[in-house]
């Protein structure tokens, strides 16, 4: 790198406006990242990806709390930023390396995990086996014995997404052309709600976690979240951000518009059987009726016209739906997990209401 790319340390003022506060590191990964945005560094010399080497090694980039939470600081400076971190750093040389490498840790390990000769070779046929495939049970779960403490706990888990849902996929819609491209862009019109104000489904999740007693601020919690599910929300970061990834976040999209109507009913029947809850009711609701259409939407209008012209991403619409697949299967039965040892899925617990 030519000296004249590196940002200047001393220069890294903060700009105007309400940010989310950033989380306190959780270890190396996060220590060394943070370290380096406040210039606490040991110098301009010594940059993070260099550091990283061996406080990757024996660790699980599938769900390793640090590596997610440093992954997850790193893509918010391309959403709303955080408090207290220089815009600038969004471009930074030595944030993006860092990042890069986490990167890959994590996409190696998503790739090894994919066994695509398991699937279809045809990304539509493949989609349909994906759509089957039976995680934890986590929302019938939730519809037959969740109590308000795990709908809050639940909403905290989801709050990383669906507090920004549908940003990650709109970066598709730049690095995509052709068939396929104007179903992309009817989901995700549908998903701000149609530019009507308070109808985008991120602010019917903010309203649904206020009528919960929670923050609706953006990352309120993430300090509270595990690696298990900042990796839900990071891969489809990854996906987003990377033109090269384009198709694994087609799949992405596609499976998750798939396969939300029938959990969506489950957990809305939760907030009924519970009461008093008509912003959650809402935000389920909403997406029980429209996520209906979008299923065939992404499936018939997005992915099969979308491969059909470009069938190089076919590969890579399947590794993202079964990359969706297995990341909500481990953050699922990690909340069953806890839950049927009557403790938090949370770093630490929500003070439980009455
Ligand atoms: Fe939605
Ligand atoms: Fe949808």
């Amino acid at each position: 790198m030519t000296p004249d790319l590196v940002l200047d340390l001393t220069d890294r003022r903060p700009t105007a406006g309400a940010r989310p506060s950033r989380p306190s590191a959780r270890g190396p990964l996060s220590r060394v990242l943070f370290a380096w945005w406040d210039g606490r560094s040991d110098g301009a010399e010594v940059e993070p990806a260099a550091r990283t080497a061996r406080h990757l090694a024996g660790i699980d980039p599938l769900v390793d709390d640090d590596l997610h939470l440093a992954l997850w600081a790193c893509y918010q400076l391309h959403y709303g930023g955080l408090a207290g971190v220089d815009d600038d750093l969004e471009w930074d040389p030595a944030t993006l390396g860092f990042r890069a490498r986490l990167e890959a840790a994590f996409e190696g390990a998503l790739r090894a995990e994919h066994d695509a000769a398991a699937l279809p070779a045809d990304a539509v046929a493949a989609l349909e086996e994906l759509r089957t495939w039976a995680g934890p049970p986590l929302a019938r779960t939730v519809e037959e014995e969740g109590t308000l403490d795990h709908l809050r706990e639940f909403a905290v888990h989801r709050s990383a997404y669906q507090l920004k849902e549908a940003d990650p996929h709109t970066f598709g819609l730049p690095r995509l052309r052709g068939p396929g491209r104007a179903a992309m862009v009817e989901i995700q019109a549908d998903e701000y709600g149609d530019g009507v104000p308070g109808e985008a489904h991120c602010e019917l999740f903010a309203a649904a976690m206020d009528e919960l007693g929670l923050s609706s601020d953006e990352a309120a919690y993430v300090g509270q979240l595990p690696g298990v599910t900042l990796a839900t929300d990071n891969l489809v970061s990854m996906f987003g951000l990377h033109r090269r990834l384009r198709g694994a976040l087609v799949g992405h999209l596609a499976l998750f518009e798939m396969c939300s109507v029938v959990p969506m009913g489950r957990y809305l029947a939760a907030a009924r059987r519970i009461g008093g809850l008509p912003a959650l009711e809402r935000f389920y609701r909403v997406h029980v009726e429209v996520d209906e259409h979008h299923a065939r939407l992404a499936l018939d209008g997005m992915v099969r016209p979308m491969v059909a012209a470009a069938p190089e991403l076919g590969p890579d619409v399947v590794l993202g739906a079964a990359a969706l697949s297995r990341a909500e299967a481990r953050l699922a039965a990690h909340l069953l997990r806890s839950w049927d040892a009557g403790t938090s899925s949370l770093r630490t617990p929500l003070a439980r209401t009455a």
